[in-house]
């Protein structure tokens, strides 16, 4: 039986793939199981095709938390905010990826593979699975999301 609060789903393009398999090996040596929803190589391959399964899961509640890459961040980021229950958070820094745990209760992380260096990713990864939501004011600003006017 898998223990899905050390179970960390990850998905991203061609764009985000060399940072993908560097994260997975990150996470594995720090005893997290990593369910890889693809993509396999650096090939050319339209990310919504491998973000959308991971949202969904997340959408779920399959899985508490996940990661996705392209080589922006940017379109892996708004293939997942199309779900109601994903919140999913562009990050460029290690004091970003926290914050957007603390202040919004982010579920998913999105990683620009092509413009961080590696090392500030795994950062980013660490801060963002480790890092609680603080609630309170936060929690009446994260409930006012979803409404529109
Ligand atoms: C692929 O070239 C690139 O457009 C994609 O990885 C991503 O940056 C899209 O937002």
């Amino acid at each position: 039986m898998k223990d899905l609060t050390k179970t960390v789903p990850i998905a991203s393009d061609h764009g985000g793939f060399p940072m993908k398999q560097f994260l997975i090996q990150k996470l594995h040596d720090s005893g997290w199981e990593v369910i890889d929803y693809g993509t396999e190589s650096e090939e050319s391959v339209d990310y919504p095709d491998f973000i959308h399964p991971l949202s969904k899961d997340i959408n779920s509640g399959k899985f508490p938390f996940g990661i996705i890459l392209c080589g922006s961040g940017n379109g892996a980021q708004m293939t997942a905010n199309k779900y109601p229950n994903v919140r999913a958070a562009l990050c460029w820094n290690t004091e970003q990826a926290a914050l957007t745990r603390m202040h919004n209760d982010a579920n998913i992380i999105s990683l620009p593979g092509r413009f961080v260096d590696f090392e500030e990713a795994w950062s980013m990864v660490k801060a963002f699975l480790q890092t609680p939501f603080e609630g309170g004011r936060h929690q009446q600003r994260v409930d006012k999301i979803s409404k529109t006017f």
